[in-house]
């Protein structure tokens, strides 16, 4: 069974991992590479989805409270009000990218990479 500490110190490297990629698909925009950028983003939206099922699904079978120490609650709970609407956000970015709903992909994506921004500060903030 893993500790807490080790718990955090891998969500901390997937969430720089993931970003990473979210970071390239800028980079392919910029470099007016609509499709490259929609490729790499399935990438991130896949792997994104994947960290928070795993990580839900795990809090679900262990006894929260004796692996993280109240402080790290805290920071958890704070950690999820940016999480949670990115994660909810992101069926959102994939479906208006698709349909090339431009206007609408491109103000949910300043939104999203406000609440993504959240997500990191707050994730590498987790003590550990
Ligand atoms: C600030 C953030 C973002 C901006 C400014 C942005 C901008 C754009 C633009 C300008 C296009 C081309 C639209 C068109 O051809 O009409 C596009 C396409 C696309 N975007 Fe984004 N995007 C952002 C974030 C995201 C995110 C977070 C995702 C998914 C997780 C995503 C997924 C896609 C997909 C799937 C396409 C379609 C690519 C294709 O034509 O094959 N985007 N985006």
């Amino acid at each position: 069974m893993p500790t807490g500490p080790q718990i955090i110190l891998t969500l901390k490297v997937l969430v720089v991992a993931v970003t990473v990629l979210l970071a390239l698909s800028l980079v392919a925009l910029v470099m007016k590479k609509p499709r490259l950028h929609g490729q790499i983003n399935t990438a991130f939206f896949a792997l994104t989805m994947l960290t928070v099922l795993c990580f839900e699904g795990f809090l679900q079978v262990v006894n929260v409270s004796e692996l993280f120490t109240p402080e790290a609650r805290q920071a958890l709970r704070v950690h999820l009000y940016f999480s949670v609407p990115s994660t909810l956000l992101l069926p959102v970015m994939m479906a208006t990218g698709k349909m090339h709903r431009r206007r609408l992909h491109i103000a949910f994506g300043l939104l999203f990479v406000t609440l993504w921004t959240g997500t990191v500060i707050t994730g590498l903030g987790l003590p550990h």
